[in-house]
């Protein structure tokens, strides 16, 4: 079904590791000072209490656990060449995708079409990497944890057992009726690994994860249903739509997947003006579904997430016609901003050329990478405070990947360099990062951009979740 070819995807590789000697920590300043100036920024304002939210789609149980160590334990070995599959149906399968994501640091998620092998993981996992933990997963609820932490009323599209209901902040209400305990809810197999972990000859040149999982109802959008009832009534001020990804790769008729995005277009382009509507993007490796998501969701967001890898997957399908399976990891600040502008101007071009009945217009984007954060916002669009959320996001990055509040020095560095381009364009304007002001903000027309560094974690917990976090995080003080 996807129509990447392997040879497309062995050059990104290439220039992927062209790009390497950029990750070199080449800012030599003083860390504390830029903590405490990204602190600062991000206490300036406060979330309004009352916003209200309603987040779709995907709820399951992460299973986390040490990728290298699940493969090992169950009999796996590293393959002789990488390659790349849509659907992992055995082990051969699992460790070819899982060594070809792995030895680029990207992040990936697949669907396993047979449910012996995957249960048989899961087992391994439980019963012999003591290690492994279990925590609520999916888009849709990491998003909706996030703001309810931080003050807002949310709405969440999840089909949950009550026991799993109970483990979610109290005040999230659910669109749909929980189900039974005997439900059976869907697993998601988080095989995390480090920065530089190895496994047979190969390397990870960062910490990310492989997602591997056996899910019917998040692949049906199931919750929809539900959501779309409810949300009317809820009237949010805010629709967050992500977990997506979970359609793509589709296993059944792709009429059925099709159909299911039709409806939620029509839900999002019934909401009323005054409600905004924000799509996180994820990793889609089926072009046909990045191009239905241009088609059905993408007209009708006001404003759009996504990281590093999706940015170029997003830009090379609407600039060259086709998707990108893996990129650079850590791409320069001006090149990413290239992107950025070029994402808002052709989306609104496309949208007014096939006259889409939205009258929504993306004025806002969210770029969110391992070494710092960007964001977009147009003039009078209604999106406040860009660069305290700006400062938020970057924090928010180092928080969850250490999983600590306190932001801790001692495992930090910052890998965004000491200034940046505002473009690759020949002539841009140079920024200087300062460590008192590290959120730099600047107009460009009725556009405002600011970007921050990250101060990222290296002692690793957790990168599952995080783009999610980061997000919301943005988000949160942006109404
Ligand atoms: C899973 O998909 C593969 C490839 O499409 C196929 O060969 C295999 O039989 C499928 N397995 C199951 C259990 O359906
Ligand atoms: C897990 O098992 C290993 C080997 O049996 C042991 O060394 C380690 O301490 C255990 N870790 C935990 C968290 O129980
Ligand atoms: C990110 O979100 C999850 C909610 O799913 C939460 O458990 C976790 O603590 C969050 N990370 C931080 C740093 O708040
Ligand atoms: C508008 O659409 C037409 C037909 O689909 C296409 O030929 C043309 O290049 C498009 N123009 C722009 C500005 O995208």
């Amino acid at each position: 079904m996807a129509s990447v070819s392997k040879a497309v995807a062995s050059t990104v590789l290439l220039i992927l590791l062209a790009t390497l000697p950029y990750m070199k920590v080449s800012f030599k300043g003083d860390l504390q000072k830029v903590l405490t100036g990204l602190l600062y920024q991000e206490g300036r304002y406060l979330v309004d209490n009352g916003r209200r939210v309603a987040v779709g789609f995907g709820s399951c149980w992460d299973l986390v656990t040490d990728g290298v160590k699940l493969l090992e334990a169950s009999g796996i070995s590293p393959p002789v060449t990488p390659e790349h599959y849509d659907v992992v149906s055995n082990g051969d399968d699992l460790a070819k995708i899982f060594a070809y994501f792995f030895e680029s640091g990207a992040a990936a998620e697949r669907f396993s079409n047979d449910s012996t092998f995957f249960n048989a993981l899961v087992s391994t996992t439980t019963h012999r990497l003591n290690e492994s933990h279990w925590a609520v997963g999916g888009n849709a609820p990491v998003i909706s944890q996030r703001l309810a932490m931080e003050g807002w009323e949310v709405l969440l599209a999840a089909l949950m057992r009550p026991k799993t209901a109970k483990s979610i902040h109290p005040s999230i209400k659910l669109s749909t009726d929980t189900g039974t305990n005997n439900m059976k809810e869907d697993v998601h197999l988080i095989m995390e690994f480090g920065y530089e972990s190895v496994w047979g000859k190969y390397k990870s040149p960062r910490a990310n994860r492989f997602i591997l999982h056996n899910d019917y109802s998040n692949m049906m959008l199931e919750s929809l249903n539900g959501f779309a009832r409810a949300v009317i009534d809820f009237k949010p001020d805010l629709v967050i739509i992500g977990g997506l990804q979970m359609m793509d790769n589709f296993y059944y008729d792709p009429k059925i997947r099709t159909e299911r995005l039709r409806e939620l277009g029509k839900l999002l382009e019934s909401l009323p003006r005054s409600t905004k509507i924000h799509f996180e993007m994820a990793s889609f490796t089926d072009e046909g579904f990045l191009k239905e998501l241009l088609e059905y969701v993408i007209p009708y967001a006001d404003s759009m997430g996504m990281n590093e890898q999706e940015l170029a997957n997003l830009y090379s399908l609407l600039k060259a016609g086709s998707i990108k399976l893996v990129a650079d990891f850590n791409p320069r600040v001006a090149a990413s901003l290239d992107e950025g502008r070029e994402i808002l101007s052709m989306l609104e071009t496309r949208k007014r050329n096939l006259s889409f009945s939205s009258y929504r217009q993306l004025t806002r984007l969210h770029i969110h990478t391992l070494a710092y954060q960007a964001i977009f916002t147009l003039k009078d669009s209604g999106w406040v405070h860009t660069r305290t959320a700006t400062a938020k996001a970057s924090l928010m990055a180092n928080r969850h990947v250490c999983s600590s509040h306190e932001v801790n020095l001692e495992s930090a560095k910052l890998i965004m360099d000491e200034s940046f381009s505002v473009s690759t364009q020949p002539g841009s304007t140079r920024v200087l990062l300062t460590e008192e002001e590290p959120v730099s903000c600047w107009f460009e027309g009725p556009m405002k951009i600011c970007v921050a560094p990250n101060i990222v974690c290296t002692a690793v917990y957790k990168t599952a979740g995080a783009g999610d976090n980061i997000s919301a995080a943005g988000l949160s003080v942006q109404l």
